[in-house]
């Protein structure tokens, strides 16, 4: 994707993996100054392991969220952002044309996807977020840490339970499975379909996963109870765009990059 855009605006570049193993990540961010490369993603285990390495070179983004996944130059100094939480407002706003102004949350997992969407949901307004995910701690982490900033959301700590999930699902508007759950336990359904009611008119749910290599079954139960349901191709995609912009300076040639994304992706 990244590759194609380059191409597409005639820009010399490549974007190349560079598998880092967890003994050697403290070393080579250590000598981050002489690695040779004008930007770079930071990707699952890393996004927040990274920030202390970056501080206080730290977007205002990147600082609330405590997670980078895309580290930019800015003169001589490498600067950390977080395009996540542009890439899943875009695609929420733009692909899925949800209004976030004083709706309703349920999201599932409280890992670094959790936190950038709690961020883009405050920031654009809305009323109630609830947090569901099996460890509380990291639950209560997350309210701590945005009720600090954003006085006019309301959170409501929950567990993976039935009757916590049920009351979770009340007066929802949108549900968003921001756990790996999809990716490594294909099988699993953390909410069971019985507590996803049948839509009726004028009470359509947005689900929205942001696993993008499949339809989950996630997506299945709520397609089939007859809601919205979006992956989280969108979202990959206009967090990419986002970082294109960050490291060359240029808008992304976004219809060339989905074109490709979802060649590779075989959608
Ligand atoms: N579309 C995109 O652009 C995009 C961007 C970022 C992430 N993602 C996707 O979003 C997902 C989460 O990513 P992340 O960066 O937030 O990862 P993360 O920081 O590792 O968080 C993962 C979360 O999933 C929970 N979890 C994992 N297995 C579970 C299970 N069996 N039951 C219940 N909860 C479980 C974890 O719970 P514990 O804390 O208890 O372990 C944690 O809350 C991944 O699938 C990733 O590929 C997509």
């Amino acid at each position: 994707m990244q590759e194609t855009a380059f191409k597409a605006l005639g820009i010399k570049a490549f974007y190349l993996p560079f598998e880092v193993r967890p003994h050697e990540f403290r070393r080579v961010m250590r000598r981050k100054r002489n690695l040779i490369l004008d930007g770079f993603n930071v990707t699952v285990p890393y996004k927040g392991e990274v920030v202390k390495y970056l501080r206080p070179n730290l977007t205002y983004e990147a600082r609330a969220v405590k997670a980078v996944n895309t580290v930019y130059r800015k003169g001589k100094k490498w600067v950390g952002a977080n395009t996540d939480v542009y890439g899943f407002l875009t695609s929420l706003q733009k692909d899925g044309r949800f209004r976030t102004k004083d709706k309703n949350v349920l999201i599932l997992g409280a890992g670094g996807s959790a936190r950038a969407a709690v961020y883009g949901l405050c920031k654009s307004g809305a009323r109630e977020i609830r947090i569901a995910a099996r460890r509380k701690s990291r639950v209560g982490s997350i309210i701590q840490d945005f009720r600090k900033l954003f006085s006019r959301t309301s959170f409501v700590p929950l567990t993976l339970q039935h009757g916590d999930l049920k009351r979770g699902l009340e007066d929802v508007h949108l549900v968003i499975n921001a756990t790996s759950v999809g990716v490594v336990f294909k099988t699993l359904q953390l909410i069971p379909d019985k507590l996803i009611l049948r839509s009726q008119r004028g009470r359509r749910l947005l689900f929205f996963d942001f696993v993008y290599h499949e339809k989950t079954k996630f997506l299945k139960a709520a397609s089939k109870k007859g809601h919205r349901t979006m992956d989280g191709v969108g979202m990959l995609l206009y967090q990419g765009a986002e970082a294109f912009r960050l490291w060359t300076g240029r808008k992304a040639p976004i219809h060339v990059m989905r074109t490709k994304l979802k060649e590779k992706l075989d959608l």
